[in-house]
């Protein structure tokens, strides 16, 4: 298998939340390969935004687009069967909040999610390398989690080339502050799962900020480790 192709998903956290399924269709319409759903519960992280409920209404309206559900919250296995029954289909737990990331791994995969862990800026990589062997990703945090935003730290970026090097067929993602000015970074060091939330929503042209995001990590990736 080769590395994986680069796939957009925008974070819709500073979209119009009152028109939350246009706002998430037109995106999918002008290119989003998948939508990134930002969910906090106020513990975790100093926000809150929303739940399944919210998820299985937007799955109503959004029968067939991956989403991946960022879980910003401190008990993540309270949730794994209520998002899978509101048709999420990749749950990504942070690691610092999984009291047993093991036994959370198997009950999401039991519940037909793929399985993502998530890493804090202050987390280190080797916190998660063993473990990733055991995920479909791994969600390199490029900004303190609760808010979109924030400005991209170029310092995370040799964590994604380390898990990049030892698995090179693994989905890896950044999030936070990732936009034209930054994803020449991330391409670089072997992301493939980009978030972009202001830089995306933002734009007067989300295609092309989409579409030139997308083509610049397609190209960095023959510079990759290859399997
Ligand atoms: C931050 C969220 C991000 C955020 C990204 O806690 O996890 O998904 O919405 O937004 P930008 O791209 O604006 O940093
Ligand atoms: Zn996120």
């Amino acid at each position: 298998m080769p590395c994986p192709h680069c796939r957009i998903g925008p974070s819709i956290l500073n979209a119009d939340l009152s028109c939350l399924a246009e706002q998430s269709q037109a995106l999918l319409d002008k290119g989003a390969d998948y939508l990134h759903l930002d969910v906090m519960d106020g513990h975790f992280v100093p926000n809150i935004t929303f739940g399944a409920p919210l998820v299985k209404c937007l799955r109503k309206r959004i029968p067939d687009a991956f989403f991946d559900l960022h879980m910003m919250v401190a008990e993540p296995e309270k949730w794994v069967d209520d998002m899978a029954d509101a048709g999420a289909n990749m749950y990504t737990f942070h690691l610092e909040a999984a009291k047993d990331p093991r036994a959370l791994i198997d009950q999401i995969r039991k519940a037909k999610m793929q399985v993502g862990i998530a890493i804090k800026p202050n987390t280190p990589v080797e916190d998660v390398l063993e473990l990733a062997e055991l995920a479909d990703m791994v969600l390199v945090m490029t900004v303190e989690p609760g808010f979109g935003g924030q400005s991209f730290m170029e310092h995370m970026m040799p964590k994604v080339e380390k898990i990049r090097a030892r698995y090179p067929e693994k989905l890896i993602e950044v999030d936070g502050g990732v936009g034209l000015k930054t994803i020449g970074h991330c391409a670089k060091a072997g992301a493939n799962m980009i978030v972009s939330g202001t830089a995306v929503v933002r734009s007067d042209d989300p295609k092309s900020v989409m579409d030139e995001m997308r083509s610049m990590v397609n190209q960095a990736r023959d510079s990759w480790p290859q399997p």
